[in-house]
């Protein structure tokens, strides 16, 4: 009889929770605390939906008989699950197939969930919403479809949301943006469309956009002065930029490149902390004067609609592509001398409307250095310079 009656439980679902039960009485009330059953339940259900890819072994360890605090990627506090990083963290691991449960939504502890790169498919359960403590959310590099869930605006404590290299499509809940504790929001390489909402939290440090469909203009206020890693790029994103900009004095890293973005580039933005500024290929229009010399690394703003004169502050700029423009008059000296001086790496001036550029035609060019620009009528008395120093752009 009892043998039947156990077969019978071994049928069902919950066979290994009332051996767990069982295990828990047989071992008496011990000094720490078991397991929550509804976590136990709701760890149950996230296994049977999840499996390891072939050559993972992340759910080995995953034996209900046992403890789930002691599982690979389990991490409890008393008897709760506070952290669950799903798959095998390590670099070339497979991952996992499958779907979230919506159980998920269960374990009222939780404050990270990590799922790690592999091929996970469906949608985002809305019961996420209920992770009351969540502050950790990272779910990329994966084939989650289907729409950001609103409610995820729910989680007040949330600090990253990383939903990055999925297939995530329609618009950024509005919700996400009123987040109060939001630090990272990286949701880059989906299909998401819409506009950007503003983002509230004055803690944000980066926000990762890029590769999407979004478009619509960003409102003046719309990112907070926190901000030091802004990537918009590969959107379809317009409208002028230069009140946002000019408030985020903490940028360190800013991609708006393939955008259709207009009106002027901020004199102040040069004065940030910036080591790579990517503006290139949207509308941006106007002269470009920065108030001080540039010392940032890296500044591309190729393939806009800039005009005036080349200011001489950016002679201090290590890769500079000014290429493909409106910029008029003459190639201020200084950016010459640096460059022979290989101070400057690379210099793209070309597609422009200058009218010369001062350079002694008996100085060689250090072979570190790029120079694309078209030769200039005159060069000094000579007629031209070497053509070995004279390269046309041919993209
Ligand atoms: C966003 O894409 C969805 C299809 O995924 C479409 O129905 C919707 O109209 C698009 N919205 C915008 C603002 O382009």
């Amino acid at each position: 009889m009892e043998v039947l009656l156990r077969r019978k439980l071994f049928m069902n679902a919950t066979y290994k929770f009332f051996t767990y039960l069982i295990l828990l009485l047989q071992c008496g009330f011990l000094a720490h605390a078991l397991l929550d059953p509804v976590d136990f339940l709701a760890l149950q259900s996230i296994r049977k939906s999840l499996n390891d890819l072939p050559g993972s072994n992340y759910f080995a360890t995953w034996d209900f008989t046992s403890d789930p605090c002691n599982f690979a990627g389990v991490l409890c506090d008393g008897d709760k699950v506070i952290a669950l990083n799903l798959g095998d963290p390590r670099a070339g691991s497979p991952g996992l197939t499958g779907r979230i449960d919506p159980a998920i939504g269960k374990l009222s502890a939780l404050a990270e969930l990590t799922i790690v790169p592999g091929r996970v498919i469906g949608s985002l359960p809305p019961t996420l919403s209920r992770l009351k403590y969540l502050r950790f959310l990272a779910i990329s590099h994966n084939f989650i479809s289907g729409e950001i869930p609103p409610s995820l605006g729910e989680l007040h404590g949330l600090q990253t949301l990383d939903l990055s290299f999925n297939q995530l499509t329609g618009s950024i809940p509005f919700s996400i943006g009123t987040l109060p504790a939001l630090s990272n929001v990286i949701l880059c390489h989906n299909r998401l469309n819409g506009s950007v909402p503003p983002f509230l939290s004055q803690t944000l440090t980066r926000l990762d956009l890029k590769h999407n469909d979004l478009s619509g203009s960003l409102p003046p206020l719309g990112l907070p002065p926190s901000l030091q890693y802004l990537s918009l790029s590969w959107n379809r994103l317009s409208g002028p930029l230069d009140r946002v900009l000019s408030r985020l004095n903490q940028l360190n890293y800013v991609d708006l490149s393939m955008n259709r973005f207009t009106g002027p580039i901020p004199a102040n933005l040069f004065t940030f902390p910036i080591t790579n500024l990517q503006l290139q290929r949207n509308q941006f229009s106007g002269p470009v004067q920065p108030v001080v010399q540039v010392t940032i690394p890296t500044v591309d703003l190729s393939f806009n609609r800039l005009s005036g004169e080349i200011s001489p502050t950016f002679a201090t700029v290590q890769n500079l592509y000014l290429n493909n423009n409106r910029f008029t008059g003459q190639v201020p000296s200084s950016l010459v001398d640096q460059l022979l001086s290989a101070s400057i790496q690379v210099l793209y001036l070309q597609h422009n409307y200058l009218t010369g550029i001062e350079i002694n035609p008996t100085v060689e060019i250090p072979v570190s250095s790029s120079l694309y620009t078209p030769c200039p009528d005159k060069a000094g008395t000579e007629k031209a310079r070497p053509t070995s120093q004279c390269i046309e752009w041919k993209g």
